[in-house]
């Protein structure tokens, strides 16, 4: 069942997404990593600048969650996280799929450049990855992250968007 995340799930998310974070480790740029991930204070304040969370729930417990958040003119998905030992079951695939659907605008997604895992996993659900100045652009103008993290990510962006970015 995919749901929308409540103020009762957040002890869970947290936990899900430091767990699911761990394949991060050893894998973006050192200075990038730290435990736990995600602290608990930059949770709340993704929360509170409109990252609204859906969350993929089995047998009453949640597994996987996946948030948007509209900026401007686009919808971003933002932080994406399977349970560990949940992975390769289709579990974000269902949950991008359900969010996807529910979203006119188009759609970006930020990650890790190293993170290949993640990338082939948005590509096989239609995005493409956006050229290098064009990631510069896009970071700049909907994300609210560091330089130095802007430096070692990559964008991908849905064909509403490729279409949208012709036409403007
Ligand atoms: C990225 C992430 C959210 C994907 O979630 P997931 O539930 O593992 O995703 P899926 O199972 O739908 O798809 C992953 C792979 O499993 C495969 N798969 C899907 N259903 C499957 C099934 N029933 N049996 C076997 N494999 C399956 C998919 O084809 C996909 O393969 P690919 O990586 O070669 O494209 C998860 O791996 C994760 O939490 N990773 C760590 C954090 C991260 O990288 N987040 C993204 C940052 S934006």
């Amino acid at each position: 069942m995919i749901r929308r995340c409540t103020e009762d799930d957040f002890e869970i998310m947290y936990s899900i997404i430091n767990d699911a974070a761990t394949a991060y480790k050893g894998v973006i740029p050192e200075d990038r990593w730290h435990e736990p991930y995600m602290p608990k204070e930059e949770l709340r304040r993704e929360i509170d600048a409109g990252v609204v969370f859906w969350g993929y729930e089995e047998g009453g417990e949640l597994i996987g969650i996946m948030g948007i958040q509209d900026v401007q003119e686009v919808t971003l998905f933002r932080h994406a996280y399977v349970r560990t030992s949940m992975h390769n079951h289709g579990i974000g695939g269902r949950l991008l799929e359900f969010l996807y659907d529910r979203t006119k605008r188009p759609v970006l997604i930020g990650t890790w450049a190293a993170a290949v895992w993640a990338v082939r996993f948005y590509e096989k659900h239609g995005f493409r990855l956006v050229t290098a100045d064009e990631k510069d652009r896009l970071l700049r103008k909907y994300w609210s992250i560091p330089k130095r993290q802007t430096e070692t990510s990559v964008v991908l962006a849905d064909k509403k968007w490729w279409k949208w970015s012709q036409i403007i």
